[in-house]
């Protein structure tokens, strides 16, 4: 199978690469630091890896840059769009468009410059998988940017699974709970059920080879936030203004 992996130089996506090379699949890496993928090149790209692994440079926020980088690409099986940022709204004083924009830039419009450049490329057979968050589930303090660029980016997933249907191409969305990686390193509250980059590559690889349309994971944690999810919003409201009060 040949893998395009977005966000390859960190957490969730470079354990993808690790895996899938180890599997004997061949590898897309994409990052937007060329430093970080040639260490990643390095490191992954030995032991008769070195024809299976190839690398693509570009900002995903940066429309022309990602469509040209896209644009030689061809023949991929799963298309793997994981590169995403978190920035959390600390006081009111940083709801700001500029905050906003910069989460919804590389989170949600990074997604779309994706698929807009891959879509020619991608052939019938092929699966796009989308990283959300469960963060989209609940209304969390202090996630207002991100988690509404998660839940922008689900209900894209969620419509394409009907609109790429004809083409017979295929659309899962993966919704992680807390995985341990830089971006949820810098967090300073409780992660309950935090797992590891390895468990969060296995769940993710597990549900595209059965062909799941949608993978959570851990499954604990995903169940207890789709609980939260269906209760009546007021009492949404109040359980996330005690666990404010709590943290
Ligand atoms: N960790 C969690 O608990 C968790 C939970 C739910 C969802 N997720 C989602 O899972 C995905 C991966 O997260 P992670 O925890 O593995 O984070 P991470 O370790 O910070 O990795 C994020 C990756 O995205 C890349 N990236 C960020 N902005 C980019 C841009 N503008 N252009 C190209 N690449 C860009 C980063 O590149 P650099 O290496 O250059 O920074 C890095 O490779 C994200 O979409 C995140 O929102 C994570």
């Amino acid at each position: 199978m040949k893998v395009l992996i977005t966000g390859a130089t960190s957490g969730i996506g470079r354990q993808l690469v690790a895996d899938y090379l180890t599997a004997g699949d061949t590898v897309i890496a994409c990052g937007r630091n060329p430093e970080k993928l040639a260490a990643l090149v390095a490191e992954l790209g030995t032991h008769g890896c070195e024809q299976r692994l190839t690398t693509l440079s570009f900002d995903v926020t940066n429309h022309a840059a990602t469509i040209n980088a896209l644009q030689p690409v061809t023949e991929v099986d799963c298309a793997i769009l994981n590169a995403g940022v978190c920035e959390y709204i600390d006081q009111p004083s940083d709801i700001t468009g500029a905050l906003f924009k910069r989460v919804f830039d590389a989170n949600y419009f990074g997604v779309v410059h994706c698929i807009e450049g891959l879509l020619p490329q991608l052939k019938p057979g092929s699966r796009l998988v989308l990283v959300d968050s469960m963060a989209r589930l609940f209304p969390f303090t202090r996630a207002e940017a991100y988690a509404s660029s998660k839940a922008a980016v689900h209900y894209l997933s969620n419509t394409l699974k009907i609109d790429l249907a004809p083409q017979g191409i295929q659309v899962t969305s993966v919704s992680p709970g807390f995985v341990k990686t830089p971006l949820t390193d810098v967090n300073d509250f409780e992660m309950p059920m935090r797992v590891s980059v390895h468990e969060a590559s296995r769940a993710i690889r597990s549900g595209i080879a059965k062909g799941k349309q949608q993978i959570y994971f851990p499954r604990l944690f995903g169940w207890v936030l789709r609980m939260l999810n269906k209760l009546p919003l007021a009492w949404q409201i109040t359980l996330s203004k005690r666990m404010k009060k709590d943290t």
